[in-house]
């Protein structure tokens, strides 16, 4: 797909269908997140799938006062957790004052979910979850910072026009 034609299509889908989603189409969504850049190298995640139960019990941690009622149907979650910074990345983001993790985390996702609409699935990315109940979920004492819910977009599930501040508010040039 056109790359200008991937941005307009890729879109946060809240209505799925249960089909399972192929190891397959997983690996290569995990695969365009490897290969996103990152501070340093540093790749500071870890990626967790979550399918079957695993995902049932994760979408029960994405949902609270009226939010994210439409993971109950999600077939896989990925669940991105903070990992460690590498030394050089480390010293740069103290030394800096920035937090190049949250960067990195965002390009990964990024690309994982546009290999998913390239993929034929659907994606939305979740900000909004028990963070504890996760991590008790998984076992792991770190971060997470975002869940992305992957499965097949229900039939007839409408691409959206996209609504997004003209590049006048956004941008300048000097
Ligand atoms: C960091 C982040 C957190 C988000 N959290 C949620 C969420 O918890 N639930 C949800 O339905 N959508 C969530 N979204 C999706 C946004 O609402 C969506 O990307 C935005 O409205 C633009 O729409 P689009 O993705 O369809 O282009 C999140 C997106 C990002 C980047």
């Amino acid at each position: 797909m056109d790359l200008q034609e991937l941005f307009l299509r890729r879109q946060s889908c809240r209505d799925f269908t249960q089909e399972a989603v192929s190891t397959d189409d997983v690996l290569y969504c995990l695969e365009a997140a490897r290969l996103a850049p990152s501070a340093c190298n540093a790749q500071p995640y870890h990626l967790i799938v979550c399918r079957g139960d695993t995902a049932l019990a994760v979408a029960a941690a994405t949902q609270g006062m009226g939010m994210n009622g439409f993971t109950k149907n999600v077939p896989c979650f990925v669940v991105v957790a903070e990992d460690d910074y590498n030394r050089t990345a480390a010293v740069g983001s103290r030394l800096k004052g920035q937090d190049y993790r949250s960067v990195d985390i965002g390009l990964a996702v990024s690309q994982l979910c546009l290999m998913a609409e390239e993929r034929g699935l659907g994606s939305c990315i979740l900000g909004w979850f028990d963070e504890a109940k996760l991590q008790n979920l998984l076992h792991t004492q770190r971060r997470i910072r975002l869940v992305v819910a992957l499965g097949h977009a229900a039939e007839g599930y409408p691409i959206r026009k996209k609504q997004r501040k003209p590049l006048s508010e956004l941008v300048e040039f000097r």
